[in-house]
């Protein structure tokens, strides 16, 4: 690890971050230090002005301005920037984007990763506010160290305890070298569903939000892969750092996947893709006039088979969407599919799979097999994740010899 920009904010698990500071330098990182004026009122600058052996940045307005080390300077000096105590109230405005003192300011003008560890009273975490900032800052790719349960400053015990030092320096090491798992390798993922359109008015479609997909492309990303992202219609924001192709109907993500596909090593289809499209797709609005109407449908390529088919050597991952026999369904997949790997989810159990925050995945491989008990779908995609490094890796590795 190298050049770290601590940023302190203004509550009592300041005076953590004084060991925080002696943490990051025994682990060899250069730290530099700038502290919110509510900040500097737990813990005074000189303290970090002596264990850093650099001045503190407190002010926007300073004259270190002039003597070139500025808070732009500072944020494109970093290699990572960690705030540590972060604040609820640092928290509202980093999501909006605000940049009104210094330690606001360096995260905002930076380009390099993100950390915040939040500390704050329990209510004031679980607070709608406080959350609905979390998912904000999450989706532009900050990482939240998330606080632990325990006894509060104010008396009261729950979540909001800032990580101990030792324990957010063993999250920043992990995160360091799995930013490099993935380098130079090229992945491309389908997401959400699709939509056959019948008329100008209308389609068929399905339930799938694209969450599982787009937090599969993020945990890709912050892996350190390239990620191209090929994405059905959802309400969701492109996760940072991910190049995002959008497509309507299963002919459109078929042609969107063989066209970037032989380009890259590792393939996970999440895409809720219709198995079946209008065959006849009206020039107008149908319509109503007869009591029953059918309409005929025809079979849609199969993306995932086709794509696996074109790119031979590629690692492929497929889901299997089942509301019976899932492991049973989910290994004729493996084996006609042709896939390295199939992570199988059963769609029937409410609060998990489709348009859930949750999930749970029996994932099947040739030789082997790992249940994922119902989690986070972001917590999920890392595990998964990891799980696909590994086995790819060993294919890897088994052409090689
Ligand atoms: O999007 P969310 O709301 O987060 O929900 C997540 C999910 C439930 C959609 C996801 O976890 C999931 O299971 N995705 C696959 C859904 C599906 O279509 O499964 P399937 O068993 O019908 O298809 C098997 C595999 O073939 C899938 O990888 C699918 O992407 C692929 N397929 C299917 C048909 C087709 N014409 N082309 C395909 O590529």
């Amino acid at each position: 690890m190298k050049k770290i920009l601590l940023g302190i904010t203004g509550g009592i698990a300041a005076y953590k971050s004084a060991e925080l500071l002696r943490c990051l330098q025994r682990s060899g990182a250069e730290v530099r230090v700038v502290m919110s004026e509510a900040a500097a009122r737990f813990v005074t600058p000189l303290t970090f002005q002596a264990l850093s052996g650099y001045p503190v940045c407190t002010d926007l307005f300073t004259a270190d301005s002039a003597a070139g080390m500025d808070h732009i300077e500072l944020s494109r000096w970093a290699d990572i920037v960690l705030i540590a105590p972060a604040t609820a109230d640092f928290m509202a405005k980093l999501a909006t984007g605000q940049a009104n003192d210094v330690v606001t300011t360096v995260c905002l003008a930076r380009s390099v990763p993100l950390f915040i560890a939040p500390a704050m009273n329990q209510w004031m975490w679980s607070n709608i506010a406080t959350q609905d900032n979390c998912t904000v800052l999450r989706q532009r790719g900050v990482t939240i160290l998330d606080p632990t349960e325990g006894v509060q400053a104010c008396g009261d015990v729950g979540f909001g305890r800032m990580l101990e030092p030792q324990d957010i320096m063993q999250r920043l090491v992990e995160n360091d070298s799995m930013r490099h798992a993935l380098a130079g390798v090229r992945t491309l993922v389908t997401a959400g569903p699709t939509r056959e359109p019948i008329d100008p008015v209308r389609y068929i479609s399905n339930r799938s939000s694209g969450k599982m997909g787009y937090e599969l492309a993020a945990a890709l990303h912050d892996y350190g892969a390239e990620v191209v992202l090929v994405s059905g219609p959802v309400a969701l924001e492109t996760p940072l750092g991910v190049s995002r192709i959008q497509v309507e109907t299963a002919q459109d993500m078929h042609q969107a996947v063989q066209q970037n596909l032989k380009e890259c090593d590792i393939f996970i289809a999440a895409a809720a893709v219709s198995d079946y499209r209008p065959r006849d797709i009206a020039s107008n609005k149908i319509k109503k006039s007869k009591k029953e109407r059918i309409i005929p449908l025809v079979l849609n390529p199969d993306v995932l088979a086709e794509g696996v088919r074109t790119a031979s050597s590629i690692f492929s991952v497929g889901f299997a969407a089942e509301t019976e026999h899932m492991a049973k369904y989910a290994r004729l997949k493996l084996e006609k599919k042709q896939l390295d790997m199939i992570a199988a989810n059963d769609v029937s159990i409410e609060g998990q799979g489709f348009d859930s925050n949750q999930n749970a995945l029996t994932v099947i491989w040739q030789g082997g097999e790992k249940t994922f008990p119902l989690m986070a779908k972001r917590d999920l995609a890392k595990q998964l994740v990891a799980l696909i490094i590994e086995k790819y890796n060993e294919k890897s590795r088994s052409k090689n010899s």
